[in-house]
């Protein structure tokens, strides 16, 4: 399965093409809107998302409700796009004698694409970069990654994510019941935190940063729950399903490490306090007593939940912005200001759970039988008896 994004931030539109999904999966705008509509929550995000309400258009792959098989093509509109026709049309604009475009950008934004993006493909308009390195494009992401959730969800595997730190405060509560659990404290958390003393000085923290004209970074987690065991491969490097799920944490913007169940901790412990012992029963087959590793041996799943942490470092658009050097006088300036968040680690939360939703799912289809849903479901099921009798 594979998909590829298009669209600059303030263009007609967001649009992304899937292909290698199976046919007779059910799947409804609604099924994405919903997903899109938590990408644009979250404290501490900009006016931008009072101003855009992301809903998709089905344009190919589905009839009557129902996957064909044939490319999935997801469209949504920029509602903002007629105030900046003029700035981001596809024709040569009409300028007069001596007349700049406007909205210009010649002052690259240190942590942003702006300056490389600009020697890279040669564009003195730095704007042309930022359009396109924008988060904005997270939107089809998550439009992607909701018709993959949508898949997972009738296999029986449900993701979910929520925020452990912003700006340095840590949230104290990592246990749950159950992912529907944890599904309805965070979704009713403005910062997508189990801990509620925490989510307080989050959101002052958030506050401050933005008083301060500056920005805050975070981490977030991923649960991948109901995983058959032995998706992905030791066999090449490759095809190590962390080694994919590494790639899509970092893949997102502003996302600059990644850890698997104790992560950085394990460097600190012995063995024998990192490795889960395993242990097998007739009704669950094998597990673990413990899942420190995060549900990955071998570049394959145990069976036991993924759990995939990343980093999101503070946004790089500053109201009080850093130095910089205007690339047509080489002089010191400030860098420039788009109009920006000043914390979306709640929003990337909904993308980073998007992002695994996608390789998860495509590492299931690209291993089991999958022209057909009925199949699929099947195979899956086959796979979970197999691996508990083995
Ligand atoms: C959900 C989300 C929202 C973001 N919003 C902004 C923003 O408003 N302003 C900004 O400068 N960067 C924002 N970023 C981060 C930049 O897009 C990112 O730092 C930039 O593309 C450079 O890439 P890099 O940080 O991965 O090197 C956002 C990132 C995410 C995931």
């Amino acid at each position: 399965m594979r998909y590829l994004t298009a669209g600059e931030s303030h263009g007609p539109q967001l649009t992304t093409i899937i292909e290698g999904l199976p046919a007779g999966m059910p799947l409804l705008a609604e099924d994405i809107n919903e997903q899109l509509a938590r990408r644009q929550k979250g404290y501490g995000r900009g006016r931008r998302m009072q101003i855009e309400k992301d809903t998709v258009h089905i344009a190919s792959g589905v009839r009557h409700g129902l996957t064909l098989g044939s490319p999935v093509a997801l469209v949504v509109e920029n509602d903002d796009w007629k105030h900046w026709t003029k700035i981001m049309g596809q024709e040569p604009p009409e300028l007069n004698e001596g007349e700049e475009v406007k909205r210009k950008i010649t002052r690259p934004r240190p942590g942003h694409a702006d300056l490389n993006g600009g020697i890279k493909y040669g564009h003195r308009d730095l704007r042309n970069v930022l359009e396109r390195s924008s988060a904005r494009e997270t939107t089809v992401r998550v439009a992607a990654g909701a018709v993959a959730k949508k898949l997972l969800s009738l296999l029986g595997i449900e993701v979910a994510s929520h925020v452990i730190e912003i700006g340095g405060i840590k949230s104290e509560v990592r246990n749950y019941e159950s992912i529907n659990s944890l599904k309805n404290i965070t979704e009713n958390s403005p910062v997508r935190c189990l801990d509620l003393e925490a989510e307080k000085a989050m959101m002052k923290a958030i506050d401050e940063a933005k008083e301060n004209g500056d920005s805050i970074g975070g981490v977030v987690e991923v649960i991948v729950e109901g995983m058959p065991a032995g998706v992905g491969s030791y066999v090449h490097f490759d095809r190590k399903l962390d080694a994919k799920l590494a790639a899509a944490i970092v893949s997102i913007n502003a996302f600059k490490g990644v850890e698997f169940g104790i992560g950085f901790e394990a460097a600190r412990k012995p063995g024998s306090e990192v490795h889960d012992e395993i242990i097998w029963d007739e009704t669950n087959g094998y597990t673990r007593k413990t899942n420190r590793l995060g549900g990955l041996e071998g570049g394959m799943t145990t069976g036991m939940p993924i759990v995939v942490r990343g980093v999101m470092k503070p946004i790089p658009t500053l109201y009080k912005p850093l130095q910089s050097v205007d690339i047509d006088s080489k002089e010191p300036f400030s860098a420039s200001i788009e109009r920006s968040d000043s914390c979306a680690v709640p929003a990337a939360a909904v993308v980073a759970e998007h992002v695994i939703a996608w390789e998860i799912a495509s590492a299931i289809v690209d291993q089991f039988y999958s022209d057909r849903l009925d199949t699929l479901i099947r195979t899956i099921e086959q796979q979970r008896t197999y691996a508990r009798e083995f």
